[in-house]
């Protein structure tokens, strides 16, 4: 029997793992000093288990320990990448003839960086927000490669281009758009918030010079986030955005986080362990779940990259619409199935998903979309479970409305 309620909403946050609970709980009372502190061993052995978290995380993603600024999550990551490059850039201006004021990403990125944008336009940066592939394609959600060299200036700052999509799970080409960042001597920001432990993710092979993540995605805490900041070819300098006590080299004040800290590094460690059993796992299941769906249903399409293009989409994600209903409607019958129509980020809001419409996709087809997100705890009788709640669901309500 499975238990209900089923969680596929995987992309929105995760179930902290058991094994990260256990590593953290020391962490709340019995070594509880201020990792700020160095007059004393409380203080210490906080720092101790901070360090040892930050040089297992850097290593997890081929960085040193002194790039790894750790923040409150991916949110304040991103804001401090783009607002912290945009306004060096501004300060150092002053003392230089050219300020460089362009950023370029793409339509389809999250909020924490399209707002971050809007923001800094507001501010005097210039903003080229890229199209991607449109749906049906097997490789819609990409962007195209001689967009980003065409849209490449003199003046141009920053490239802040995500790894993989939190709602069609695109896995973005980050090492050629590396090359192209780099030819033109612009940096290079990665949202890889969705990509982390989720597929192999290494600074160097990627070529990124930002990179932020977060726990809550990976089975650790929520409320603690990094980002990755390149020390050498180039050394990256960005302008803080909290100011305070100094901490994080100056770049982030504020106590940190410890539990959370210590919390994220062992999330991120069994994510290391497990990825090459769970990416196929994951694969398989989400293989079988579409399966399911469109042998039980006509009119369903698959929204972004191919499924059978392991390179182009998380293992975990599944984007469809279903013709003739709402996904709304199919939420709200499908209670025991905890699934999403857009980013839960944005569900707040009434307006239909921007990731799908920067697909192309009809207003219909947004609003018939179901995103699933399969994760570390789904197994495979949920799915069936699932498979058959959906088609019976869906069947349903266009009868419904058909009568
Ligand atoms: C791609 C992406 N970036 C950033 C975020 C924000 O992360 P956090 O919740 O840690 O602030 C999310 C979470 O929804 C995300 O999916």
């Amino acid at each position: 029997m499975v238990q209900l309620p089923i969680y596929l909403d995987n992309h929105a946050t995760t179930r902290v793992d058991p094994r990260v609970v256990e590593a953290m709980l020391p962490y709340f009372s019995a070594v509880y000093g201020n990792p700020g502190s160095a007059t004393h061993d409380f203080g210490g052995a906080a720092k101790d288990a901070v360090e040892d978290a930050r040089s297992s995380i850097a290593e997890a993603i081929g960085a040193q320990a002194k790039e790894i600024v750790f923040t409150s999550g991916a949110t304040e990551s991103n804001n401090l990448a783009l607002r912290g490059i945009a306004e060096r850039a501004a300060v150092t201006a002053s003392k230089k003839a050219s300020h460089r004021r362009h950023i370029i990403s793409a339509a389809t990125e999250h909020p924490a960086v399209l707002d971050t944008l809007a923001h800094l336009a507001r501010r005097g940066c210039e903003i080229t927000r890229l199209p991607v592939i449109p749906s049906p394609d097997t490789q819609a959600g990409l962007i195209r490669l001689e967009q980003l060299t065409d849209a490449l200036r003199d003046d141009t700052v920053l490239v802040s281009i995500m790894l993989a999509n939190n709602e069609i799970g695109v896995i973005q080409p980050l090492a050629e758009i590396a090359k192209l960042c780099k030819k033109s001597g612009v940096l290079l920001h990665c949202d890889a918030t969705q990509a982390v432990g989720k597929i192999p993710v290494d600074v160097e092979q990627l070529g990124v010079d930002l990179m932020s993540f977060t726990a809550h995605k990976i089975y650790g805490p929520k409320g603690v986030g990094a980002l990755y900041v390149r020390s050498r070819g180039p050394r990256v300098r960005l302008e803080p955005q909290i100011d305070g006590g100094g901490q994080e080299a100056g770049r982030r004040s504020g106590t940190l986080n410890v539990p959370g800290i210590v919390g994220f590094a062992r999330a991120v460690e069994i994510c290391r362990e497990e990825l090459f059993t769970e990416m196929p796992r994951l694969a398989a299941l989400r293989n079988r779940l579409y399966a399911g769906l469109t042998s039980g249903l006509a009119e369903v399409t698959l929204n972004g990259p191919a499924l059978d293009l392991p390179d182009l989409r998380l293992p975990g994600n599944v984007n469809v619409s279903f013709g003739y209903v709402e996904g709304e409607a199919i939420m709200l019958e499908m209670r025991d199935v905890a699934v999403s129509t857009g980013s839960a980020c944005t569900s707040a809001l009434p307006e239909p998903s921007h990731v799908l419409r920067g697909l192309g996709m009809s207003e219909d087809a947004v609003r018939g979309s179901i995103r699933f997100g399969l994760g570390r705890f789904t197994t495979g009788e949920e799915i069936e479970f699932v498979i058959a709640r959906a088609v019976e669901v869906v069947t349903r309500l266009r009868t419904m409305s058909s009568g």
